[in-house]
C-alpha cells in the first residue's frame, strides 16, 4: 500500500496543465473517493458536476479567471464542480446547530479526497475557490440559488513534476502535545 504521507506531499496545485484528456474512468474514481469521505451525521451534503466536454471545460475555466488570475486553468481538460447540498442532521443535533454547520468541513474532506485520489492516479489538480457563480449556474444548468463549495481543475501536468518546496507552518507552530 502506498505511504500516505508520500501521497500527501506529492500532491500540489498544478499551474502547468498539458491539455491532455483525462480518462473518464479516472474521474469516476475521484468521485468515488469523495463519496467515501466522512461527514457529520453521515449527511453527505454534496453533489458533483464533472465536466469533461472540452468546450464546456474551457468555459468553466473562464468562470475562475474573473480577477485576471488562473489563466493556466484553460489547459485543464476536466473540472469537478463541488456543490453544497442541504445536510440532514440527526434530530437531536439539528436542534442545537444550524443544518449546514458541519457541511463546509465535510466538503473540504471530500474535495481533498478527490485531489489525493487524482494524485494517486497520476493526475494533477488545482482547486479554485473564486468563480463566477451566476455564470456557472447558467453553464451547468443549475438553479440560481445553488450553493457552491469549490471548483477543482483536473488534468495532466505538462512536464515531469518540478520539485516545489511545500511552504507550510512548522509542526511546532500548529501543534502541541499535552
Ligand atoms: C479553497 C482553496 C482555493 C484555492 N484557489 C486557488 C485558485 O483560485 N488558484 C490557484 O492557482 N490556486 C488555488 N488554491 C491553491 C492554493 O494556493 C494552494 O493549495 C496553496 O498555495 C498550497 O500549495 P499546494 O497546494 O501546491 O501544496 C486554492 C486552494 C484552496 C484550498
Amino acid at each position: 500500500m502506498a505511504d500516505f504521507l508520500e501521497l500527501a506531499s506529492s500532491r500540489y496545485s498544478c499551474r502547468n496543465f498539458s491539455g491532455a484528456k483525462v480518462e473518464r474512468e479516472k474521474l469516476v474514481k475521484c468521485i468515488e473517493a469523495a463519496r467515501l469521505a466522512p461527514s457529520g451525521c453521515n449527511a453527505q451534503p454534496w453533489k458533483f458536476v464533472v465536466v469533461d466536454n472540452p468546450e464546456i471545460a474551457l468555459k468553466v475555466a473562464e468562470t475562475t479567471q474573473q480577477l485576471g488570475v488562473n489563466e493556466y486553468l484553460a489547459k485543464a481538460s476536466a473540472f469537478i464542480v463541488v456543490l453544497e447540498e442541504h445536510a440532514v442532521l440527526m434530530p437531536k443535533i439539528a436542534k442545537m446547530i444550524d443544518s449546514q454547520y458541519f457541511a463546509k468541513g465535510d466538503l473540504g474532506g471530500a474535495a481533498l479526497s478527490i485531489c489525493l485520489e487524482a494524485e494517486s492516479l497520476g493526475l494533477a489538480t488545482c482547486m479554485a475557490g473564486l468563480y463566477d457563480r451566476p455564470k456557472l449556474c447558467e453553464l451547468l444548468d443549475l438553479p440560481k440559488d445553488q450553493r457552491f463549495f469549490l471548483v477543482i481543475a483536473v488534468g495532466y501536468a505538462a512536464k515531469e513534476k518540478e520539485p516545489r518546496p511545500k511552504l507550510r507552518k512548522s509542526l511546532d507552530e500548529i501543534c502541541r502535545f499535552v
